[in-house]
């Protein structure tokens, strides 16, 4: 058996201690992104605000980090010429899938493109950039200043780029430094069959280690589990960031989060005046 990976911690590494054979995939593999999918198609938050923010804007948006498409086929359905960047086939194979099967007439207003947001060739300028679900967390600093740098050059003199974080402040589990926190969540994939959802939230407060493992463990079956990192990127660190690269918050936008949520910030970003 090989030895979890660091990142598993907590009671996720506590319940798959004795289990022989643990196979650990990142969430946006071929068999993490059906998950990730039927988790992230229950949950509605977020979407609301970005396309109410869309509709305020004229002309072709970017999206970046498109995945599955969940905001991409909204931002299609309002008419609008979409651009969608992501680095994971699998994510980007369910949106092509998804609009073979029921969004055919759409797919001709949208240009995929797998690749790195930080350094893709976008082949032109966007006066609106939509980078959701907190997604900038997933970037570590150099990938950050990589994608500041780059969006400087694909945002037009007027563009306006739109970036969700969350908000730490006034959050019991993300405020203050202490011991490490865990939360755990049931959530089901496509097929009904239930996953535990564990937030590991590091002692630092600077990480959200999530790991998913099947409710139902067989015994002697290899066990198929997934894991990402979700970094706690604070609006004022992000400003300042952004500001290094000669960018600036606008204005901040809120997000309506449900109950347990983490407290979400959309930032609204331009060049400076
Ligand atoms: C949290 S999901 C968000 C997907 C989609 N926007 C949604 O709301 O469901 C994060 C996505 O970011 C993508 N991603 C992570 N790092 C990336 C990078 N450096 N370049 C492009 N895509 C990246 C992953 O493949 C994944 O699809």
């Amino acid at each position: 058996m090989e030895a979890l990976p660091e990142a598993i911690n907590g009671r996720a590494r506590v319940a798959l201690k004795n289990v022989p054979d643990v196979i650990v995939h990142d969430i946006y593999s071929p068999l993490g992104a059906k998950l990730y999918d039927a988790i992230a198609l229950q949950d509605a938050h977020e979407l609301r605000e970005m396309i109410a923010i869309a509709r305020e804007t004229t002309g072709p948006i970017l999206e970046l980090a498109c995945g599955a498409g969940r905001f991409t086929l909204a931002l299609l359905a309002l008419g609008r010429q979409v651009t969608a960047v992501d680095l994971s086939p699998s994510m980007l194979g369910i949106l092509s899938d998804r609009l073979d099967s029921s969004h055919a007439h759409l797919r001709v207003n949208l240009t995929m493109i797998e690749g790195d947001i930080c350094d893709f060739d976008a082949g032109r300028r966007f006066n609106t950039v939509i980078f959701g679900c907190v997604t900038v967390s997933l970037l570590d600093s150099t990938a950050r200043g990589r994608l500041f740098r780059h969006m400087g050059s694909v945002l037009s003199a007027d563009g306006r780029f739109f970036l969700s974080t969350t908000v730490a402040e006034g959050d019991t589990d993300l405020a203050t430094p202490g011991a490490p926190i865990e939360n755990l969540q049931q959530v089901l994939d496509s097929a009904g069959t239930a996953y535990r959802l564990h937030e590991y939230i590091a002692a630092d407060r600077s990480i959200r280690a999530i790991t998913l493992i099947p409710e139902v463990i067989t015994p002697g079956a290899p066990v198929d589990v997934f894991t990402t990192a979700v970094r706690v990127l604070p609006p004022d660190q992000l400003m300042t960031e952004l500001q290094a690269n000669e960018l600036e918050v606008i204005r901040t936008h809120p997000v309506k989060t449900p109950g347990a949520a983490h407290e979400i910030v959309i930032l609204e970003v331009g060049h400076p005046a």
